[in-house]
């Protein structure tokens, strides 16, 4: 089928993901590219989007598209810095802002009935969040609305299908800002809502088989989200060709292995579960340094799947699940080059598995769409939407060297708090939770005996992405049962805190 796909040009706002998130919400498929690469395909996109910038148009950082193929051509909606740079490079005039337009105002139409504000009252509250303001709007630029600070705040260009917003539509507080895309997209550019979970499972099913015929396929699984609806969508189009390996490192959650595992089987996938706990562990004898765990870790995984990828004859790919916000190229301050340099791989010394030709199913997907897509291919609830889990596992909950009693102490604090989260309804409110043996021992008294245990702490946060996090609110009666819970039933523990504190400045992980 073809999509009638939605361009989003990136000026580096903090916000362009969530525009795009927020076009996806409308069943609409879209992509984000950097402003300064017009994709070749332009003619494959009805609608653009220029995205904010923390740059000012004015000034030398200021970041020029090239609009030829886009201005007057196809449906064009500019937001905040994009609304600046029509205005002020197309006759208007663009100066600093006397006061801080940042926050919620209201807005007030200039112009009733105008199809771009279809069924959003006048007072729609919105957000601002810019510090020039558009003094003058550009030749044919008509005025839409306004607030109460900013006058030219939303505006259209006579003869084109071109509007401008000077407030953000895609952040939450902008109330009506989905209704808002939605008359952009669907109701000015025409552009058709046929982006479904369903319609990407159908679409990706007849790609894969398309692309992979009769080749084999190698995935490793890791019991999260992204791993395992990548490999449902591959074993819908290839079936037993789909090669699945789930290795333990030792440092899963207690009976993880054995339950995903047969979870994996439950689910038709030609898996082999792989238990090395004792080559990581030997790997991680008498390391502290948390970079170093990781690193070791990372190695053996690399050897294990390796020997494992040649059991099979004859395997051509290497499927992953890289999603969406892996892939997105992000844009510099200066419009130049990305900061992050890509390290490249010394091919010759490559394992043989990454020689393997690359697929990647979800790579067009953000993390809730993949939960989406999972929905429906009815995998299971609990499956979708397990809290992320990092791959060295509980190595870096593990504060110092790891050792086997130590990994067993973990595994048991960490089920009884994951086991109640769960018991009282507080496990899909929080993102991610999890225990840490802290490097500490201290005194404690257990009937009449004086005891020198270990501490440990909890940790639960609300996030979206894991860039930035708070601690949650937990109740205490909750915490209260649980640190019980844990002293009486886990040996080597006397004593449990609560972690809070935010990221930034802290980590979710402490290692
Ligand atoms: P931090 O500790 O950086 O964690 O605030 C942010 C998110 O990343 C996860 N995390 C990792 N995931 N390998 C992973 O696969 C790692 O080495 C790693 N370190 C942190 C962490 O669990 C959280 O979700």
């Amino acid at each position: 089928m073809q999509h009638n796909n939605v361009l989003i040009l990136d000026f580096g706002s903090q916000y362009t993901q969530l525009i795009a998130r927020r076009v996806r919400e409308l069943n609409i498929y879209c992509e984000i590219h950097p402003f300064n690469k017009i994709p070749n395909n332009i003619e494959d996109f009805k609608a653009v989007i220029l995205s904010g910038s923390p740059n000012s148009v004015r000034g030398e950082a200021v970041l020029h598209p090239d609009l030829a193929e886009i201005r007057g051509k196809k449906s064009l909606l500019a937001v905040c810095y994009g609304a600046q740079y029509l205005a002020h490079f197309s006759g208007g005039e663009v100066a600093p802002s006397n006061t801080r337009e940042y926050g919620r105002a209201n807005l007030s139409f200039v112009k009733d009935q105008e199809p771009f504000f279809n069924n959003i009252k006048t007072g729609s509250q919105v957000w601002m969040s810019h510090s020039d303001t558009i003094k003058q709007l550009p030749e044919n630029g008509m005025l839409l609305a306004s607030t109460h600070d900013v006058e030219n705040a939303a505006y259209k260009i006579e003869g084109e299908q071109t509007y401008a917003i000077q407030f953000h539509p895609e952040v939450y507080h902008t109330t009506d800002g989905k209704q808002l895309l939605e008359n952009f997209l669907v109701h000015i550019a025409g552009v058709n809502q046929d982006w479904t979970p369903q319609s990407f499972v159908e679409e990706t099913v007849d790609e894969l088989k398309e692309k992979l015929g009769n080749d084999k396929v190698v995935l490793g699984l890791s019991g999260g989200v992204d791993s395992s609806v990548a490999a449902m969508l591959l074993h819908k189009a290839i079936g037993k060709n789909l090669y699945c390996i789930f290795v333990n490192n030792g440092l899963l959650r207690k009976n993880e292995f054995h339950d995903v595992l047969e979870q994996y089987k439950g689910m038709g996938l030609n898996v082999k579960g792989v238990d090395a706990s004792a080559r990581f562990l030997d790997a991680l004898a008498g390391l502290s340094d948390p970079e170093q765990k990781r690193k070791a870790i990372g190695r053996v995984f690399i050897e294990v799947f390796d020997d494992e990828a040649h059991e099979i004859t004859d395997v051509k790919w290497l499927a992953q699940g890289t999603i969406y916000p892996d892939v997105i190229e992000s844009v510099s301050a200066t419009g130049g080059p990305s900061a992050t340099i890509k390290s490249h791989h010394n091919v010759g010394g490559l394992p043989d598995f990454m020689k393997l030709k690359v697929v990647e199913p979800l790579k067009a997907l953000f993390k809730d769409e993949v939960r989406r897509v999972g929905a429906s291919m009815d995998m299971d609830k609990m499956l979708l939407g397990r809290h992320p889990f990092p791959g060295p596992g509980l190595a870096i909950r593990i504060l110092g060297d790891i050792t086997a009693e130590k990994v067993r102490i973990l595994q048991e604090v960490d089920a009884i708090f994951i086991g109640n989260l769960k018991k009282y309804n507080l496990y899909d409110s929080v993102w991610q939770a999890g225990a840490i043996l802290l490097p500490v021992n201290s005194v404690g008294v257990m009937g009449d005996e004086r005891t020198y245990e270990k501490c440990v702490a909890l940790r639960a946060v609300e996030s979206t992405d894991g860039m930035t996090a708070d601690w949650v609110n937990l109740p205490y009666e909750f915490l209260q049962k649980t640190s019980n819970e844990i002293i009486n039933k886990v040996k080597g523990v006397n004593r449990v805190v609560y972690d809070i504190s935010s990221k930034p400045p802290a980590t979710i992980e402490w290692e």
